[in-house]
């Protein structure tokens, strides 16, 4: 029996990918593009397929072959290529996830991992924001994700397939490499960490909901973990620095970086809407709390950057 990981080669997939195997789950990666070099040095734990959400036949033939039991559907295209290529964006999101939810009934898998976003809510939202509030994006990857909330919430009632999911802030940690306009929070501390200097495109007061790679990797494994949840979408929120307050925190843990600002207003008119989120729910369900605070967070970043860079440092 296998966990499969849809996207299971992306930012979020990797590290997660780690975790599972570590606690001797058998993972299935599906990505169009896997990272063999990371993903074999895993071992046995994990065989990876290069393959396509968006190809039903091929899904549910992995899903056989490998006795698939539970699902963490990751695969997806994120926020900004959403908007420069809504066709695409529609083609993954939606029809990939239709496929990855309709094979998932036909094998009977289990449970169903699905990460959502805080960007399902519109402007103007009351913060922090709870899992009543009305969800109106503005942007076409918002409406993709409401549209598989829904749909997989579907699955839940009308075939018994335990879809759980959460509503996730900007992920910050190395190796984020998309163009999305949170970018800036990882960038600003892997730049310096390699001794790059790194110009910061918000101002020195903007501060947007992040959270730490290594938190989410910990959330997602508590939710599947869990052998029962009352809440199927929750709200998680994440710390929130100023750009400036992150600035001097690097400079603490690296001599001599250089982050200098550069706003562009547009970009700081629209990550300013990004909602905090409640996360008393999942906090008081599960037991998850947010484990890295800024200090924690920099410290630990500069030092996985430093010895992937230097493996034996
Ligand atoms: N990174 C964030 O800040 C964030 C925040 C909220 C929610 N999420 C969600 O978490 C999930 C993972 O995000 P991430 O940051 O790891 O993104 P990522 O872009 O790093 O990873 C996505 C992975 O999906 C794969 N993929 C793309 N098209 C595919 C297809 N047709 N079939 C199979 N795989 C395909 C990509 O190759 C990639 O490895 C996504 O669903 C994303 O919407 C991410």
């Amino acid at each position: 029996m296998s966990v499969l990981l849809t996207g299971g080669s992306g930012f979020i997939g990797l590290p997660l990918t780690k975790e599972l195997v570590s606690k001797g789950n058998h993972v299935i990666v599906l990505d169009p593009q896997p990272n063999l070099t990371i993903l074999q040095r895993l071992g046995e734990g994990v065989k990876v397929v290069q393959g396509d959400v968006t190809h039903y036949e091929e899904v549910l033939q992995v899903m056989r072959e490998y006795q698939v039991k539970d699902v963490f559907h990751l695969a997806a295209i994120l926020s900004t290529a959403c908007e420069e290529n809504p066709s695409l964006c529609f083609r993954v999101n939606v029809e990939g996830t239709v496929n990855v939810l309709e094979a998932s009934r036909a094998v009977g898998v289990r449970k169903f991992i699905f990460p959502s976003s805080i960007a399902t809510y519109g402007p103007g939202v009351a913060t922090p924001v709870n899992g009543e509030a009305r969800q109106e994006p503005l942007t076409f990857y918002g409406a993709t994700k409401v549209f598989c909330e829904l749909w997989g919430l579907q699955y839940y009632r009308k075939f018994g397939i335990d879809f759980r999911s959460v509503r996730l802030p900007s992920i910050i940690g190395p190796g984020r490499l998309d163009g999305g306009a949170s970018v800036y929070a990882s960038l600003m501390i892997e730049k310096p960490a390699i001794g790059d200097k790194y110009t910061v495109y918000v101002d020195e007061e903007t501060s947007i909901p992040l959270l730490y790679i290594k938190d989410v990797t910990k959330l997602l494994v508590s939710l599947f973990e869990a052998l029962q949840v009352r809440t199927r979408i929750f709200n998680v929120g994440g710390i929130t620095p100023k750009a400036v307050e992150i600035a001097e925190k690097v400079k603490q843990y690296v001599e001599g970086a250089e982050i200098i600002f550069k706003p562009n207003p547009s970009v700081v008119a629209m990550v300013r809407k990004w909602p905090q989120a409640d996360s008393s729910k999942i906090e008081s369900e599960l037991g998850w709390r947010v484990s890295y605070n800024l200090d924690l967070l920099v410290r630990d970043f500069v030092q996985d950057v430093r010895s992937c860079r230097n493996p034996a440092g």
